[in-house]
């Protein structure tokens, strides 16, 4: 998404051009991430840290009027590109030092609970439903930051893309050796052979290209559940139905270890 320029070449204008261009370069480079995510990351932070500071220097200066709204709106952009930034940053920081090395035992339950404590309300107010069934105690290996920012991507997903209010549910279990954890929506799904779309960079599905978002969304979390030694599934979360729904099916090997603290 671009913010529409007036042609009235003002210093809206001009700055929604450079924001463009900025989000174009962003685009282009995001799109060789799987080369190199390390100095992409670090190549977008700053500009991007920059830009934002512009942004909002001009939002105090303007009256309140279609521009201010336009630049409101790209102060939003940028935070998400922020925000992904130091996702990937992380995400590369592991995979080239110590892959691991930054690994804990994480109370899964927990990180559970305080992520549906956090989106209930913002559901709720939203007029969805969240509904989560987590059993105390499941243990895993991971990285709290990046299992927190991929579990929030998917709620958010099913928020976003759910088309009107939501049923949302997230059901996690312990079996032998594994601990699984399944987010469903009764959204319109995503149909199989979209599946591999939806999953890729900047991969959108058609009603979703009006919605705010980057379609990074899966990919990442794709590759954090992929860090962490979790298989990563989409499928449907009620077969047959009209409207299916999505349901992510994520399945982490347990750890045994002592509880953290
Ligand atoms: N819960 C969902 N229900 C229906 N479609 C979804 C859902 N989650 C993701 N999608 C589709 O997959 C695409 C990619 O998702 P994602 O990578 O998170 O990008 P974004 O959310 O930024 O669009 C979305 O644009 C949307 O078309
Ligand atoms: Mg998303």
């Amino acid at each position: 998404r671009r913010i529409p320029l007036a042609g009235s070449g003002d210093e809206f204008d001009r700055l929604a051009e450079t924001v463009n261009a900025m989000l174009d370069r962003m685009q282009h480079l995001m799109e060789n991430l799987a080369a190199v995510g390390n100095e992409i990351a670090h190549d977008l932070r700053s500009p991007l840290a920059r830009l934002r500071e512009t942004l909002e220097l001009a939002l105090r200066d303007s009256e309140p009027s279609a521009a201010g709204a336009a630049i409101a709106e790209a102060i939003a952009q940028v935070d998400g590109a922020l925000a992904l930034c130091g996702a990937v940053l992380r995400l590369a920081q592991i995979e080239t030092g110590a892959r691991r090395a930054s690994f804990s035992n994480i109370d899964l339950s927990e990180l559970l609970d305080r992520l549906v404590e956090t989106y209930e309300t913002v559901a709720e107010e939203a007029g969805h439903r969240l509904i989560a069934q987590v059993p105390p105690c499941l243990a895993i290996r991971g990285d709290a930051q990046l299992l927190n920012q991929m579990f929030a991507n998917l709620i958010e997903n099913a928020m976003t893309h759910a088309d009107g209010p939501a049923r949302i549910g997230l059901v996690a279990r312990a079996e032998a050796t594994r601990v699984t954890v399944r987010l469903t929506d009764d959204g319109p799904g995503i149909a199989p052979d979209h599946r591999g779309a939806a999953l890729r960079r900047f991969g959108r599905l058609d009603p979703a290209r009006h919605r705010p978002g980057y379609g990074l969304g899966l990919p990442l979390s794709a590759a954090i559940a992929e860090l962490h030694d979790a298989v990563f599934t989409l499928d449907d979360a009620t077969q047959g139905a009209n409207r299916p729904g999505l349901a992510v099916t994520l399945v982490f090997p347990a750890s045994n270890a002592p509880r953290p603290g």
